[in-house]
């Protein structure tokens, strides 16, 4: 199993698409079964019984419980057993865990760490998403048979819009124009600006401006699986650049990854934009958008298969790495230092207790095991 960072707040799925149903997800190689229960509030449990290992998933709901299919055992919301058929006794080590889980931006987003350092209030944000006077296009959640860093690199690397989306986010001739980047804490933010160019193909129409734009990208890329691009464009020569933004076209690409394992992730992405939604420029934006993150996909699958053929070998690096080098390093770091403080814990904690070895080594020899 690859390492990774486990105290952070993963993007499960959309909001939209979780009901009183069962659903099987995974993040991070850990099977996890969701639902709403009847407040309507999100239960993700591990999704696999721990009398036989049966996945929870193929289970069913019993009010808020869910019941395993294969001997019918009941967990509630919080993981613990509440029913065993056929026996009355419940030992209190029968659970299975429970994750901690907030909503925001339309995206249910679970705790793949410990439990006490959960704090709802730090999942990602975007001001905007909730100011009325910008409007929220609700995207997909893209699969992609590609590891979840190499989706990063994309994500922190203005450079090859130029060569990939020549039809929607870029125009050709722009691949010489040079990238800077910054980094702060756990976020790398990567940028360029374009000067006195065509507008963009996916900004046509939007608004009536005559001539050229000065046009921005800034790729904001918190660690380790959130990017959200601002990119807009300004009338050329009215100080965009400078900070004066007062007639301009302004969205924020938000990427929300889902690292399901070492080659696959999910990439959830939505846009907050200054232009008022409105069916049919909504229904071209998601067009233009589908068709350049599948360019994207395109790439990243075309690559994590060369990967595959080739493990051993050893890219070059070049300037334009800069930012994407120092984002996988930052990920490292936050990786070693959970690990570090995980080796730490287990070298102190309690032996574990009989009852629970027995419960995880063998299956129950009767039910006072
Ligand atoms: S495997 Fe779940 S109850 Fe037996
Ligand atoms: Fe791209």
């Amino acid at each position: 199993m690859a390492d990774y960072v486990r105290n952070t707040w993963y993007p499960l799925t959309w909001s939209r698409d979780l009901d009183n149903q069962i659903s099987k997800h995974r993040v991070i190689e850990e099977d996890i079964v969701a639902y709403r229960d009847s407040k309507g509030q999100v239960v993700a449990l591990e999704d696999m019984c721990p009398h036989r290992m049966a996945p929870l998933s193929i289970g069913t709901l019993q009010g808020d419980a869910i019941q395993c299919g294969y001997h019918g055992l009941q967990f509630d919301c919080t993981g613990k057993c509440v029913h065993i058929p056929g026996q009355d006794r419940i030992p209190a080590s029968i659970r299975v865990k429970a994750y901690p889980i907030v909503e925001n931006m339309g995206m249910v987003w679970i705790w793949m760490g410990e439990e006490d350092k959960a704090d709802p209030s730090s999942v990602y944000d975007l001001s905007q998403y909730h100011d009325p006077n910008y409007s929220v296009l609700e995207g997909d959640g893209l699969p992609l048979r590609a590891n979840y860093l190499n989706l990063a690199d994309n994500l922190c690397d203005p450079s090859h819009v130029a060569f990939v989306h020549t039809t929607t986010l870029s125009a050709p001739g722009h691949g010489d124009v040079p990238v800077h980047h910054e980094v702060s804490g756990n976020r790398v933010t990567t940028w360029r600006w374009i000067m006195n160019s065509p507008l963009i193909p996916i900004f046509a129409g939007l608004k009536d401006y005559e001539g050229n734009v000065d046009r921005w990208h800034y790729y904001h890329y918190y660690a380790p699986c959130i990017a959200v691009i601002d990119f807009g464009s300004a009338p050329a020569g009215t100080g965009a650049e400078l900070g004066d933004r007062s007639d301009c076209i302004q969205m924020w690409a938000c990427h929300f990854i889902t690292p399901v394992d070492e080659q696959t992730c999910i990439q959830h992405w939505l846009l907050v934009k200054n232009i008022p939604a409105d069916a049919d420029t909504d229904a071209r934006l998601l067009a233009g958008l589908r068709i350049a993150f599948n360019e994207d996909k395109q790439v990243l699958e075309a690559i994590q298969a060369n990967e595959d053929r080739h493990p051993d070998f050893r890219k070059v690096r070049l300037a334009i790495d800069a930012s994407t080098l120092k984002m996988r390093r930052i990920v490292e770091q936050m990786t070693a230092t959970e690990s570090a403080a995980r080796y730490r814990g287990r070298k102190a904690a309690p032996t574990e207790p009989e009852h629970t070895r027995c419960l995880k080594n063998t299956w129950l020899s009767s039910p006072a095991c």
